[in-house]
């Protein structure tokens, strides 16, 4: 299994476990995720939740073989997908959710950070959000919620460029709270996890809550609107392109579009 969980100490850990591909998330690794976060919402005994790659990776982002040999669909059926069922679970828990970057955040696993409520980030972690250079489009609602956390232009490197940045980078830009050194972010990430259990949960939760209301149906809005474009873009020319010369160990040739 590629998503280990287990709950520790009033944390559920959700571990990204598949290091041969760098972790990349497969849809039965999308459904795990959902299952687990959902679980964590429904148990009393969870008090936080934390979300931790290997060393070295936290995730390469959505698996490219996915991309090409099953691209999620569009339409009403795209609600049901394991990605999507993701990202609506990491959206409604109402627990804290904490990110331990355990090295590169690659596509998704960058934009998902944009939905936790603490972020720490390996001092070796470069992150990066490549959709424009592999034919797509942002997803997890990033087109909506990175300009306004850091200003058009810093996004538009970010998006439109799809330029690598440093933990430090991300401390500065809004997306993580701090770097650590890469063997203490696991740690640390899980010692603020464990605060919450002296904390009234209840009050926590209904701080969440008001946290994440503005916008929320905006966020939702967003998702749909890049999910249709993003899976009519997974099967363009383009795309296609990127994803073999990807396989192919070669620079992608978009010249001829
Ligand atoms: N999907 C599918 N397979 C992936 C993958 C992904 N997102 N990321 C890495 N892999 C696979 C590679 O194909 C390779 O498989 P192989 O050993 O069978 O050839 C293996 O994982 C190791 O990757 P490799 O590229 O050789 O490692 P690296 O250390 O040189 O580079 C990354 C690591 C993460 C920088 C690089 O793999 C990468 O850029 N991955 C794609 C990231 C991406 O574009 N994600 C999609 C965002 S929407």
């Amino acid at each position: 299994m590629s998503i280990r969980t287990a709950t520790l100490n009033g944390v559920a850990t959700i571990e990204i476990a598949r290091p041969e591909k760098k972790n990349a998330l497969t849809v039965a690794m999308y459904q795990a995720m959902a299952d687990a976060l959902n679980a964590a919402q429904a148990d009393p005994a969870v008090r936080a939740v934390l979300i931790t790659g290997q060393p070295g990776i936290f995730t390469s982002g959505n698996d490219i073989e996915d991309f090409m040999s099953r691209p999620p669909g569009s339409g009403s059926n795209a609600a049901d997908s394991p990605v999507f069922q993701f990202m609506r679970a990491l959206l409604e828990i109402d627990k804290p959710v904490v990110a331990a970057v355990t090295g590169a955040a690659i596509g998704i696993g960058a934009t998902m950070l944009l939905h936790c409520d603490f972020v720490y980030v390996s001092d070796e972690a470069r992150l990066s959000m490549p959709f424009v250079s592999l034919g797509l489009v942002p997803e997890f609602a990033s087109s909506l919620l990175l300009p306004a956390l850091m200003g058009h232009r810093r996004a538009a490197e970010k998006l439109l460029l799809g330029d690598p940045f440093t933990a430090e980078v991300a401390v500065e830009c809004g997306l993580a709270n701090a770097v650590l050194p890469a063997a203490e972010v696991v740690k640390h990430a899980r010692r603020v996890a464990e605060r919450f259990n002296a904390l009234p949960p209840a009050a926590v939760r209904e701080s969440k809550r008001l946290m994440r209301r503005v916008g929320k149906e905006a966020i939702f809005e967003a998702i749909k609107t890049e999910g249709e474009l993003f899976s009519a873009r997974l099967r363009s020319p383009e795309a296609k392109e990127a994803f073999q010369a990807f396989f192919q160990k070669r620079q992608p040739d978009f010249s001829k579009f």
